[in-house]
């Protein structure tokens, strides 16, 4: 160790211990080096001096990233935003945001990853990697069950012990397991402790049970108490907080915490800044390949959901309508402290396509609806002239979207804006081959106007090359390959918590871990687009079904993907884990493994997955560990979560000694 605690005063201590100012740790009288740690998930966001925000990179959001459900472009996606941090002096990166998508009206959806936990974890994981990789440092937020913004400071997530394992705590859990340099914790209580403060969360679960040996820095202002999380081995209170030293030296002198406690967060501290002193920074990609990286990033994550009389791809020799304000003006992201600020100049999709298909004629209509206006009668009379334009085209490509997502806040409803809905159904009276793109960072309900649409194609937030990767799908040059992450529900009112928001002090995860697809399992609930859906331009053939057992809880499961079609594609084959008879409740099936694969067209790809014991166990508040009960389970091998193409059983026999007695 190059930092020695013992040369540094009391004082100096305790400096350490809270930010200099809004970025930056302590420098400890200019003994230290200063560690800058910056925003966000999304790209680097930083500010300068005057409140601005750096140009970086916009890459697409984490909701689409995790839609590629490809590990390697989500370890991509984290390169390439190490390198503007690089440029930029950042040596910590606040990202990612893995809490579970337990709501879609969560403001904040579009930066996390999944509803499933295991989805979120591996690949907030492989990006958590990715970033280091490059000498910079990363933030894994927000620990934990942070799952709404409206009361995010005050209201207690009242969470059963299972829940939190199997759910909330499960993909901070996978996420340790690259090492960040930092975990963040959350500002909400959680069963009635803040976060900040929670020294079961944070000591007993995150450092003792899942073995993290890096700093806890508090989110921005999730500080009530500075002794007590020192107390919970909360090694870092940002931003710089004026009232930290004087609370911590009158907690030491009433003897409510020791110098040892002190002395255990300063060297987290210590061993962060040495850290980033030995991290070798390497920028491998220049700003044009940050931005190809971009857009291989978007075009892996976009969602096919409808496709209907394979109207896409778009074809030579016709003549098209493109439609919308945010065909010219999409939306690259969500808003707060995610947001990133691109200087890359966003081409209208319209005339991204003209280049794709010369062969084809595309008119751009900017339709006088705003994205977010209800179009008044004038609006609608200026319209119909486009309506008319409409009707004189093959198809149209009308480009929607919810520009309100953002951090602070939460969804009211899940429905795009009325005037949207309504533009959309006018569009489909004039023309009946309509295209809907949505740009949106989270689930929507679609059943006033799906039915209206021939195709439906999901961009969500993606970043500054979202026009490119449009086109590329629209035209046919890309296949897309994107699946969902998140349950797309008929309505609202399907999903647990409805529009529920809690009273601020408390919500009860009453829905223990039926979270998501699980939900939707338990209660026979359908759903409009279920968990793992997305359609290509290509055909799949699952068969040749094979497991073998390697140990008591250890499986190796193999099978066939053959691609049926004269397109060559990629596939997500998802493997779901179903425990026949159990002493809990469980969810019906759980995702427990995935692959993606290129299949070229005509081609047959043997897929193999490994399973362990994490793939049978659930969490046991008897042993408080994770356990598996002996017995029968189902494998089964999914296109989506609801689209099971292969099934076989296996027979779990742990030694019995490990076994609680069964009736
Ligand atoms: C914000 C966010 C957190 C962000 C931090 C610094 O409140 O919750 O995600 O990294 O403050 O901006």
């Amino acid at each position: 160790m190059k930092y020695d605690l013992n040369n540094l005063t009391l004082e100096e201590k305790i400096e350490l211990l809270t930010g200099a100012d809004n970025w930056r740790t302590s420098s400890s009288n200019g003994k230290l080096r200063q560690v800058f740690m910056s925003d966000g998930p999304n790209g680097l966001r930083m500010q300068n001096a005057d409140g601005s925000t750096k140009k970086a990179t916009a890459m697409p959001n984490l909701s689409v990233v995790a839609q590629t459900w490809d590990e390697e472009l989500a370890y991509l996606d984290g390169e390439t935003i190490a390198n503007d941090c690089i440029d930029n002096g950042a040596d910590v990166l606040l990202a990612p945001g893995v809490n579970v998508k337990r709501t879609p009206l969560n403001g904040r959806n579009f930066e996390y990853l999944s509803e499933d936990p295991y989805l979120a974890g591996v690949m907030a994981r492989a990006y958590i990697r990715g970033v280091q990789s490059k000498g910079v440092g990363t933030s894994l937020k927000h620990y934990c069950a942070n799952n709404r913004e409206v009361y995010r400071f005050t209201q207690t997530s009242e969470v059963d012990e299972r829940a939190l394992h199997e759910i909330y705590l499960k993909p901070f859990e996978i996420a340790t397991q690259a090492e960040p340099w930092t975990v963040m914790c959350s500002y909400n209580p959680v069963n009635g402790v803040y976060a900040s403060e929670n020294r079961k969360l944070l000591k007993d679960t995150l450092r003792d049970k899942f073995g993290y040996k890096g700093l806890i820095v508090s989110d921005w202002g999730a500080v009530h108490e500075p002794y007590k999380s020192l107390r919970a081995t909360l090694d870092l209170c940002m931003p710089h907080n004026g009232d930290y030293a004087q609370n911590v030296k009158t907690a030491l002198e009433n003897g409510y915490i020791s110098m040892k406690d002190i002395d255990f967060c300063v060297q987290n501290v210590l061993n962060l800044i040495e850290t980033v002193e030995n991290a070798e920074k390497t920028v491998n990609y220049t700003k044009e390949e940050r931005h190809a990286n971009a857009l291989k990033i978007a075009e892996g994550g976009m969602v096919l959901l409808k496709n209907e009389d394979e109207i896409l791809p778009l074809k030579d020799g016709k003549k098209y309508l493109v439609a919308g304000y945010l065909a010219k003006n999409p939306l690259l992201g969500g808003g707060g402290s995610a947001f990133v600020q691109t200087d890359y100049p966003v081409s209208p999709l319209c005339d991204l396509l003209k280049d794709a298909m010369p062969d084809s004629d595309f008119e751009f209509s900017s339709v006088p609806v705003q994205a977010w206006e209800m179009p008044n009668e004038l609006d609608l009379q200026r319209a119909k002239y486009n309506y008319l334009i409409a009707r004189e085209k093959d198809a149209v490509i009308l480009y929607v979207g919810d520009p309100n997502e953002s951090e602070c806040y939460d969804r009211s409803s899940i429905r795009l804006h009325p005037g949207y809905e309504r533009l959309i159904k006018e569009v489909a009276r004039y023309n009946e081959n309509v295209i809907v793109l949505l740009n949106v960072g989270s689930a929507v309900d679609m059943s006033e106007w799906i039915d209206d649409v021939k195709a439906v194609l999901l961009v969500g937030y993606a970043g500054e090359a979202i026009n490119e990767a449009a086109a590329a799908i629209l035209s046919g040059k890309t296949n897309p390959s994107g699946k969902l992450a998140e349950t797309f529900p008929l309505c609202l009112e399907d999903t647990y918590t409805g529009d529920e928001v809690g009273d601020g002090f408390v919500e009860w995860y009453s829905d223990g871990v039926f979270v998501g697809y699980r939900h939707y399992d338990r209660y026979g609930i359908d759903v409009l687009f279920p968990f793992g859906y997305g359609l290509s331009y290509s055909k799949f053939k699952y068969d040749n079904l094979k497991i073998e057992k390697k140990g008591d809880a250890e499986y190796e499961v193999s099978y066939d993907i053959t691609n049926v079609s004269d397109t060559d594609g990629a596939e997500v084959s998802q493997i779901y884990v179903k425990d026949i008879f159990s002493m809990v409740v469980r969810p019906e099936k759980e995702l427990r493994a995935f692959n993606k694969s290129v299949i070229k067209a005509g081609e047959t790809k043997r897929i193999t997955v490994k399973l362990g014991y994490d793939a049978f166990a659930y969490y046991s508040t008897v042993y408080d560990a994770w356990h598996v009960e002996n017995g029968p389970f189902e494998i089964w091998v999914g296109a989506s979560s609801a689209d099971i193409r292969l099934k076989g059983t296996v027979e779990v026999e742990l030694p019995d000694d490990g076994q609680q007695s069964q009736i």
